[in-house]
């Protein structure tokens, strides 16, 4: 592959009728999840799974469901801190909505272009940029260790220390940076 530019992508949202071939982003579970499992999700209304494709393959996916960023032992303190000294004194609370990336994966195709960057960039235009229908300040993943480094530089932080050492490490972006 050679550039993202170059690319016929469009952006669909996984529907019943959608017809699955082939997935590999290298990690099975991913894999799994969408050609066995999103479906489901989609009809339990637990999350929603929107693809990125051309004509031929899907390129990327990635699943999206409500979330909220609540104060409690899971959370450093330093960390909730700095998360809620961006808010407004008058509107600060104990949690705050927010919107879950629970799934995103690039087929190992089409890694390094640039997609993971854009479903980033997608993600914070549909809850920062266009009108909301429900308040959303935060956007959250619960990272894979060998993707931290990704989410970083797309401007994520850390939740908490606590999660150092478990096989996913809980993040977020504060979408109140781009508006
Ligand atoms: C991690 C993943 C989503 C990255 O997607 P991608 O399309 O290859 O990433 P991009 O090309 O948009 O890269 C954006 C930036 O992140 C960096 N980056 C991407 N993957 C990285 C990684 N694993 N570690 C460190 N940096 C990474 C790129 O170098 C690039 O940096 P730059 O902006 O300085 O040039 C993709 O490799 C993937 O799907 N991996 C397997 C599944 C997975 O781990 N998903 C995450 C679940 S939480």
């Amino acid at each position: 592959m050679s550039k993202i530019s170059d690319i016929q992508w469009k952006l669909d949202v996984l529907q019943q009728n959608t017809v699955l071939n082939a997935f590999d982003c290298s990690d099975k579970d991913l894999n799994d999840f969408l050609l066995k499992d999103a479906k489901k999700y989609i009809l339990s209304m637990l999350a929603t799974t929107y693809l990125i494709r051309d004509d031929n393959n899907i390129i990327a996916y990635f699943c999206l469901s409500n979330d909220r960023i609540t104060r409690d032992e899971n959370l450093g303190k330093t960390q909730w801190n700095k998360l809620n000294r961006t808010v407004a004194n008058e509107k600060r609370r104990k949690s705050y909505p927010a919107v879950k990336i629970g799934r995103l994966a690039v087929s190992t195709e089409y890694t390094n272009l640039g997609f993971g960057k854009l479903i980033i960039r997608i993600v914070k235009e549909m809850y920062a940029h266009l009108k909301q229908q429900a308040g959303c300040r935060f956007i959250t993943v619960d990272a894979y260790q060998n993707a931290l480094e990704f989410y970083k530089k797309n401007g994520f932080d850390f939740l908490t220390d606590k999660d150092e050492q478990e096989q996913t490490r809980a993040m977020y972006l504060d979408l109140k940076a781009f508006v």
